[in-house]
């Protein structure tokens, strides 16, 4: 039987925990973590503005962004392969597409984001 879709179950908890473990877990030949470029105001890259993904970034940014279309390649990108190019920004072996280690990640992103407004499908660079 179905319990009340509003509880908030452990397992979501675990993901939510695992989730926030990986983004900061350091590792790869920079001895990066998402942390290193989304965890501080005003960090850029490249002339580009990194959002801080460790608290809500606001309407329309990081998990109330995607997926999105991408001007720069001109695909239609998923949650998962934003985070996956992450891990290559990070010279980090990719997590398997759909896997925990990715829907944590996302659940991370998720609760963080909570209250903001979703522009998804966006228009990203
Ligand atoms: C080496 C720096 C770097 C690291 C490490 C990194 N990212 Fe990113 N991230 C970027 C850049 C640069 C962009 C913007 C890409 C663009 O717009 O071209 C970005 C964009 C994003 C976005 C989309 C934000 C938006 O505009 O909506 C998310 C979500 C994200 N990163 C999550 C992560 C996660 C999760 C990790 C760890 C697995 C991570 N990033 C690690 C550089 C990094």
């Amino acid at each position: 039987m179905l319990g009340n879709p509003l509880e908030i179950h452990q397992s979501q908890k675990t993901f939510y925990e695992v989730g926030k473990r990986l983004f900061f877990q350091r590792g790869g030949p920079h001895d990066f973590s998402c942390a290193s470029c989304h965890g501080e105001e005003g960090k850029r890259i490249r002339l580009q503005d990194l959002p801080i993904l460790t608290k809500n970034p606001g309407d329309g940014v990081g998990f109330a962004a995607w997926p999105a279309y991408r001007v720069s390649n001109g695909q239609m990108w998923s949650m998962q392969l934003r985070l996956n190019d992450c891990y290559r920004q990070q010279r980090f072996p990719y997590p398997g597409f759909a896997s925990d280690a990715t829907v944590a990640l996302s659940t991370y992103l998720g609760v963080n984001a909570k209250g903001s407004a979703s522009v998804a499908p966006a228009i990203k660079r």
